[in-house]
């Protein structure tokens, strides 16, 4: 079996990016924001990875995935992330539990404390407790919910954007969410409705880059959530759904270095303007299960500081 050291490391960056300047990145407001903030990611290693169920558009038990090449590109895109200057933790899943591989979905991270995630579909239901028994050996405290069986969280939905914390709902995460997440993280949430169902999670249409910049599919949201986002992103980069279907959104930063399962051209060539590395690491049998690079990588630096209360 492959190991995350055997991997190879397909830093792909566009040649001319070297001979631009921090100065001149093509911004107004300049480089990439914090390029030194500590970025922690928790995979799951893709032991027990399959499509045996049919939760998402994406996903159909005629297509399975390809074992040798699911342990390729997972241990490619852990190289990618160390190399970009992530410190990465994993462990394994279990049998039976063939999403685990998306432990994004387990749950919120905020700082030392956790929201353990509640699964829509019956067959992801025992991720989250086995991904908040690794949280909790690892010294991160669960936050309670309340006792009410319609509340669903799946941490897919959940994004950060710098002090205002975006949440999806429809597909997956009930609109009540939002509410129980302001209060019990002391954050403002920003509900955004999700109405194409190809999108189920908002990491698929939604995309921070920092605190000023992100790129989104506006197409997927229904209006309301269409002029929420457009309020609270100075400089945005507006993608179609032709564009939103190649799972570009579904991606992490790590200092300046995008980590992407696929760039299509417009994209990168804004986020090379903006003065950002463009590392496509392939993930296309995750993508068979409808996941790519942030559902595989659990954020253990979403909300690593509080906002200050006035
Ligand atoms: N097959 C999984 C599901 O349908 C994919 C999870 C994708 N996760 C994400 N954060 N977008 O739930």
């Amino acid at each position: 079996m492959p190991t995350p050291e055997s991997s190879c490391k397909r830093i792909d960056v566009r040649s001319d990016k070297k001979e631009q300047s921090m100065a001149d990145a093509g911004s107004p407001s300049g480089s990439p924001r914090s390029p030194r903030s500590p970025k922690r990611f928790l995979l799951c290693s893709p032991d027990h990875f399959d499509v045996t169920f049919e939760i998402n558009p994406w996903m159909s038990a005629e297509r399975r995935p390809d074992r040798r090449k699911s342990w390729q590109e997972w241990n490619d895109l852990v190289a990618n992330l160390r190399a970009a200057g992530a410190e990465v933790q994993h462990f394994p899943s279990l049998p039976g539990l063939s999403d685990m591989v998306f432990p994004t979905d387990v749950g919120v991270v905020a700082g030392d404390r956790f929201v353990r995630g509640r699964f829509r579909h019956a067959e992801r239901r025992d991720e989250a407790a086995y991904g908040a028994k690794w949280l909790l050996e690892h010294g991160f405290a669960e936050i309670p919910w309340p006792d009410d069986p319609d509340l669903f969280l799946e941490g897919g939905d959940v994004v950060r954007f710098g002090d205002v914390l975006l949440c999806g709902n429809g597909p997956r995460t009930s609109p009540a969410t939002a509410t129980y997440l302001s209060r019990v993280l002391d954050r403002p949430v920003v509900t955004v409705p999700i109405v194409d169902p190809r999108f189920y999670h908002l990491d698929m249409s939604f995309f921070p880059l920092d605190d000023r910049r992100a790129i989104y599919a506006p197409d997927v949201w229904d209006l309301e959530g269409q002029r929420a986002v457009e309020r609270l992103v100075p400089e945005p980069l507006v993608i179609g759904i032709d564009e939103a279907l190649s799972f570009c959104a579904n991606s992490v930063v790590v200092g300046d270095t995008v980590v992407m399962p696929f760039c299509p051209p417009r994209v990168r060539s804004a986020l090379v303007d903006w003065g950002f590395t463009v590392c496509v690491s392939p993930v296309d049998e995750f993508l068979k299960a409808g996941g790519g690079i942030r559902c595989m990588s659990l954020d253990l630096d979403l909300l690593a500081t509080r906002v200050p209360q006035p």
